[in-house]
């Protein structure tokens, strides 16, 4: 009776130990697994930081070049005074807003949809920069 009794605690003992174990074992699972997703978050709102806006050059690179450079559709070419300073006459805001709705064969936004106004300011600015 006496050794049953041992047994059946020795027995429960090592249930519970399994138990708490298995409990930790999860939860160290749990805490592998928590610091790579944080670091995954933490790391993409980093970069959305850092990219802050975009200059003048990159989305003129990027979204303007195709036309501008060879004035493609009688676009005005990059950094032309012949081409730019009858548009430059219009005044800057008025470039701005044709810029961003669209002007004939202009396309809104120049195809930037993700631009902001800054940023197509910008790209404009980098066109007309020292006419
Ligand atoms: C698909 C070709 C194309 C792309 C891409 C393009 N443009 Fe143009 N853009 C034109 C053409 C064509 C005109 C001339 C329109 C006219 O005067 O009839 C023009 C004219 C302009 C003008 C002068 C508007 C005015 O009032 O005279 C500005 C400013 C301008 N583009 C800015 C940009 C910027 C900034 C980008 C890039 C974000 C861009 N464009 C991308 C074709 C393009």
């Amino acid at each position: 009776m006496k050794i049953k009794s041992l047994m059946c605690l020795c027995v429960s003992a090592f249930l519970a130990f399994a138990a708490q174990t298995q409990e930790l074992a999860s939860d160290d699972i749990k805490s592998r697994i928590q610091p790579l997703g944080k670091v995954h978050v933490a790391g993409a709102k980093a970069e959305t930081a850092a990219s802050g806006p975009r200059s003048g050059t990159q989305i003129y690179n990027k979204s303007c070049v195709a036309c501008h450079s060879v004035g493609v559709l009688g676009a005005p070419k990059f950094q032309d005074a012949t081409d730019w300073a009858p548009r430059i006459s219009k005044g800057l805001d008025t470039l701005v807003e044709h810029a961003l709705k669209g002007f004939n064969a202009m396309p809104p936004k120049g195809t930037c949809g993700d631009c902001s106004d800054d940023e197509i300011k910008a790209a404009i600015e980098h066109m007309i920069e020292g006419l």
